[in-house]
């Protein structure tokens, strides 16, 4: 087995590219965004069904990287680095799904569901400090930056140093030996 299954493949990709966009908009627009402008509702709107679209798939992705073979975990002739990786992928899972479910919560908590996507007509809260679960997201948000950092580096590090063919693992192709 030399490659990740195609499925999973393109949710990676497409995944990285949707979650690194939500961090970064997250983070500026609508972080930046105060409550009482008019602009915060299609803020939130964008940025909660692009976080539900994300909990969807990558619950698809958890579910088909459980029940799909896969090449084995990539040996550089150190058991504690080769740990680390595994572990770093796990780990990408379960923050991204805590991330969400941080968000869901804190949307719940502040009726947002009714606000943004029901038409309710109720003014936003001043702002979402008072709800626990903000502050569990923005400190998700900024773990899971730092992870993203180091896998992407860990990554060019495969590619560029050890040069040994890393990224054709999780690209499409003949998966059989
Ligand atoms: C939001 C960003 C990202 C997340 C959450 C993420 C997550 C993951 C996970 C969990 C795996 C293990 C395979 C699996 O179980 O699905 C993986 C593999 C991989 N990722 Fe990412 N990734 C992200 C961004 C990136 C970026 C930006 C790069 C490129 C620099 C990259 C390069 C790779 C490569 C090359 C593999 C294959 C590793 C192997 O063969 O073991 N990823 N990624
Ligand atoms: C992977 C998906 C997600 C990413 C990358 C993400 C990222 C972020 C970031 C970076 C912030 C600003 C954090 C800060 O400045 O402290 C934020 C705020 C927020 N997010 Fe998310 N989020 C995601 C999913 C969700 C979901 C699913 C919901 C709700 C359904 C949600 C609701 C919120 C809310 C209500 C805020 C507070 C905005 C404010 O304080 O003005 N997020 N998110």
């Amino acid at each position: 087995m030399t490659r990740y299954h195609p499925l999973l493949v393109a949710l990676h990709w497409l995944l990285a590219a949707m979650i690194i966009l939500g961090l970064i908009l997250g983070g500026t627009v609508l972080a930046e965004t105060a409550n009482d402008d008019p602009f915060k509702l299609t803020a939130l709107r964008m940025h909660m069904s692009m976080g539900m679209i994300i909990l969807a798939l990558m619950l698809l992705r958890l579910a088909t990287r459980l029940t799909t073979r896969k090449p084995p975990h990539s040996d550089i002739g150190n058991a504690l680095l080769n740990w680390l990786g595994q572990a770093m992928h796990w780990a990408l899972y379960c923050v991204v799904i805590a991330l969400c479910l941080s968000g869901l919560a804190t949307a719940t908590m502040a009726g947002l569901p009714g606000i943004v996507f029901g038409g309710s007509g109720a003014p936003l809260p001043a702002d979402f400090a008072a709800f626990p679960p903000r502050a569990a997201h923005g400190a998700l948000a900024f773990l899971l930056g730092v992870l993203i950092l180091g896998h992407a580096g860990a990554g060019l590090w495969h590619h560029y140093v050890r040069r040994d063919g890393l990224f054709r693992r999780m690209w499409f192709g003949q998966r059989e030996e």
